[in-house]
C-alpha cells in the first residue's frame, strides 16, 4: 500500500470522499483513508439510516390514516426488524455505491486509521504513505456531557440498532437528532418526552416554525421540556428515570429508553495532528478562508472543522480544498448553506431569518403563504405548515426562506438557488412555476411579501407576516 500521492484525504466521509473524486477529476493522484466503512457517519450511522427509518415510520402513518383516501389496512402493524433490514440494505447499497466510485475515478482506497507524521507523510496500519496535499475529514463523534447516569442512556449509533421500539423514550437535547428520533419513535406509537435546557427546541429554526412543529408533536402525545437541564439518569424498577430541573422546578420522567442528543465534537483522537503541526482550537482543526490548516500542505474540512457540521456543507469544502490544492481560489461562502431538519412535517431553511435580518439591522419584507392554501398540499392531504420568505425592503432581494411542511427538505433547493444568488422576491414570481405542485407555495409567499398572492386573501397574508407587506396600489 506505501505509496507516494498528489492527495491524500483522511476519512471517507461525504467530505472526504467527494474531495478525493474532485481531485482525481483534477489530475491528482490521489488516496483516501477511512478506518471503518466508506460513507462515513452520514452514510453508515448518521443522514441516511435515520431517513430510511423515517421513511418507514411515515409510510405508517400514512397507512393508518388512509381511509379517507380510500385505503383500508386492516390489522395493520408495524414490523421494526424489517424496517431495520430495508435501513441495512439501504446503507450497504450506498456503501457500495460510493467504493465504486472511488474505485471508478482511480483513487486509491486505503483501510486502517491514519497518522499524521508530519513532512507529507502518514502512516496507516503499519506502514507508510508521502502526500503532497493531505486533506483531514475525520469529521466528529457523539457529545459526551458530564452526567451522573450517561452510561444508562444510548447515543444515536445506538438508537439506530435497538431491537425494538421502547414504550417510552426520554429524549435529552431538542436539537436536530434528539427531534428527529422523537418524531420516528412518536409517529411508531412510542410515548416521547423531550428534555431542552435552552428556551425552545431546534434553537437554530425561527420561532414560528418551532411553535408550529412543538404543537404538532404534542398532538402526537408527545411532552416537551424546555428550559429544562438534567441532572441525573437512574434505573428505577425495570425502567430508567431522567430527572431535570426546570428553573427552580424539579421534575422527573420515566422511560425504558434515553437517548442522549447533545450535540457532535470535532474528532481528531489518535491523528497526532498536534504533533504534526497542526493547530487545534478546543479540539477543532483550525483552517484559514482557503482551508489551509497551520501546517504546510494539510488542509481541512468538515465537522473537524466546527462551524456548519452538516454533510453537504463538508462535501462542499472538500471541492473547495481540493481546487485550491490544485491552485484555485476557492472561499467557501456559507450564506446559503440550507438547513434541514426531517420531522414530521419537514422543517427547512436557507439564509437569514426574520429576526436575524432586523438583529443585522436590515429592514425587511416578510410572506408568508400556508400550505393548505395550495392545491398539491391539499390532494397529498398534508396541508400542515407554510413558506416563510424573508427579503431585503428596499431591493426585493430574498434574503432567507423558511419552511414547515410537507417535503420541506426537498422545497428548500429552489430557495437556496434564490438566496445564493440574491435573487429577488419578483424573479421568483416571474418565473413559471409548474400546476399543481408544492413549489408553488414558494411563489406564492414571494407574492405575499409584495402584496399580491393570489391564493389568500392579501389582508390575510400582510397580517400573517406581521404587517410587514403592505399591499401595493392596486393589488387585489
Ligand atoms: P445539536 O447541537 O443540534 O443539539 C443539541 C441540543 O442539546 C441543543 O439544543 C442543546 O441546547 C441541547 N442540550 C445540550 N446539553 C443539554 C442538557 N444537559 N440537557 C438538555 N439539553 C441539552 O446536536 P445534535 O442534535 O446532537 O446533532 C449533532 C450534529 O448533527 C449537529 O451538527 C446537527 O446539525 C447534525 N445533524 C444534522 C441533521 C440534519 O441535517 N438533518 C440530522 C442529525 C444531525
Amino acid at each position: 500500500m506505501a505509496g507516494t500521492f498528489d492527495v491524500a484525504v483522511v476519512g471517507g466521509g461525504p467530505g472526504g470522499y467527494v474531495a478525493a473524486l474532485r481531485a482525481a477529476q483534477l489530475g491528482a493522484v490521489t488516496a483516501i483513508i477511512e478506518k471503518d466503512r466508506f460513507g462515513g457517519t452520514c452514510l453508515v450511522r448518521g443522514c441516511i439510516p435515520t431517513k430510511a427509518l423515517l421513511q418507514s415510520s411515515e409510510l405508517y402513518t400514512l397507512a393508518k390514516g388512509g381511509a379517507p383516501f380510500g385505503v383500508v389496512a386492516g390489522n395493520l402493524s408495524f414490523d421494526w426488524p424489517a424496517a431495520q433490514k430495508r435501513k441495512s440494505a439501504v446503507v450497504d447499497q450506498l456503501v457500495k455505491g460510493v467504493e465504486g466510485l472511488l474505485k471508478a475515478g482511480g483513487v486509491t482506497m486505503v483501510s486502517g486509521a491514519a497518522k499524521l507524521l508530519g513532512g507529507g507523510a502518514i502512516e496507516v496500519a503499519g506502514e507508510r504513505l508521502q502526500a503532497k496535499n493531505i486533506l483531514i475529514a475525520t469529521g466528529s463523534a457523539v457529545s459526551r456531557i458530564p452526567l451522573q447516569g450517561a452510561e444508562l442512556t444510548i447515543d444515536s449509533d445506538a438508537i439506530l440498532e435497538l431491537k425494538e421500539i421502547p414504550k417510552r423514550l426520554a429524549v435529552i437535547g431538542g436539537g436536530v437528532v434528539g427531534m428527529e428520533f422523537a418524531a420516528m419513535f412518536a409517529a411508531l406509537g412510542s410515548k416521547v418526552t423531550v428534555l431542552e435546557m435552552l428556551p425552545q427546541i431546534l434553537p437554530m429554526v425561527e420561532a414560528d416554525l418551532v411553535n408550529a412543529y412543538a404543537k404538532h408533536l404534542s398532538g402526537q402525545g408527545a411532552v416537551i421540556h424546555t428550559n429544562s437541564k438534567v441532572a441525573e439518569v437512574a434505573r428505577v424498577g425495570g425502567g430508567l428515570q431522567v430527572r431535570f430541573s426546570t428553573g427552580a422546578e424539579g421534575g422527573a420522567v420515566d422511560a425504558d429508553q434515553v437517548l442522549l442528543a447533545v450535540g457532535r465534537s470535532p474528532y481528531t483522537e489518535g491523528l497526532g495532528a498536534e504533533a504534526a503541526g497542526v493547530k487545534l482550537d478546543r479540539g477543532r482543526v483550525v483552517v484559514d478562508d482557503h482551508l489551509r490548516t497551520s501546517a504546510q500542505g494539510v488542509w481541512a474540512i468538515g465537522d473537524v472543522i466546527g462551524g456548519i457540521m452538516l454533510a453537504h456543507v463538508a462535501s462542499y469544502e472538500g471541492v473547495c480544498a481540493v481546487e485550491n490544492m490544485a491552485g484555485h481560489e476557492r472561499i467557501p461562502d456559507y450564506h446559503a448553506a440550507p438547513n434541514c431538519v426531517y420531522t414530521d412535517p419537514e422543517i427547512a431553511h436557507v439564509g437569514l431569518g426574520e429576526k436575524e435580518a432586523k438583529d443585522r439591522g436590515l429592514e425587511v419584507k416578510v410572506g408568508r403563504f400556508p400550505f393548505v392554501a395550495a392545491g398539491r398540499a391539499l390532494t397529498l392531504g398534508q396541508t400542515e405548515g407554510f413558506v416563510k420568505v424573508v427579503a431585503d425592503a428596499a431591493s426585493g432581494r430574498m434574503l432567507g426562506v423558511h419552511i414547515i411542511g410537507p417535503r420541506a427538505t426537498d422545497l428548500i433547493a429552489e430557495a437556496t438557488l434564490a438566496v445564493q444568488n440574491g435573487l429577488t422576491l419578483e424573479q421568483l414570481d416571474l418565473t413559471m412555476h409548474a400546476h399543481p405542485t408544492l413549489p408553488e407555495a414558494i411563489m406564492e409567499a414571494a407574492l405575499a411579501a409584495q402584496g399580491r398572492a393570489i391564493h389568500i386573501p392579501n389582508r390575510r397574508a400582510a397580517a400573517a407576516s406581521g404587517g410587514a407587506n403592505a399591499p401595493s396600489p392596486g393589488s387585489a
